[in-house]
């Protein structure tokens, strides 16, 4: 983004930036989560999950990179340390089940990242409304595709 594309975000830069590399932690602990659990589960049914958290894990992974090409723009870099990214993530990571047959305990793990993610990227969407379209344009894309993720794991849960 150039200085005059800088210009016109109506926003502390440094403050987005930060709401950016929080959103960016939740992405990778996300994709982290799913890709772990997609190798893992096992049991009766396994393949349909296994199928979906790797289509999950797989958009997360690209939600990371839309975010970093975001802060980049904005003339900052996201986070370079891997150590840091639960320190900066807006929920803590939430550990798999030992069961790894336990279907139901993943459904629920995915649903709650799902609305955590829902709840961060509505906050930035309310934040950046007419003030920095740019920001605003990625998270509302964003924020569509955790509504469609979340719909899918609460499909399964009620099945
Ligand atoms: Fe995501
Ligand atoms: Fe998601």
């Amino acid at each position: 983004m150039g200085k005059q594309a800088r210009a016109i975000v109506d926003l502390s830069l440094k403050d987005l930036v930060k709401d950016l590399n929080k959103a960016y932690a939740d992405e990778w602990l996300a994709f982290y989560l799913y890709w772990y659990m997609a190798q893992i589960v096992s049991g009766k049914a396994y393949e349909d999950i296994q199928e979906f958290l790797n289509k999950l894990a797989k958009d997360e992974l690209e939600h990371a990179g839309e975010i970093a090409d975001l802060i980049l723009k904005l003339g900052d870099v996201p986070i370079a340390n891997p150590m840091e990214l639960e320190k900066h993530a807006n929920a803590p990571y939430m550990m798999p089940p030992k069961n790894t047959a336990d279907i139901n305990r993943i459904i629920r793990i995915v649903t709650e990242a799902e609305a955590t993610a829902i709840e961060v990227y509505n906050k930035i969407a309310k934040k950046t409304l007419g003030k920095d379209h740019v920001t605003y344009q990625l998270v509302t894309h964003i924020l569509s595709e955790e509504v469609d993720h979340e719909e899918i794991f609460e499909n399964l849960l009620e099945r």
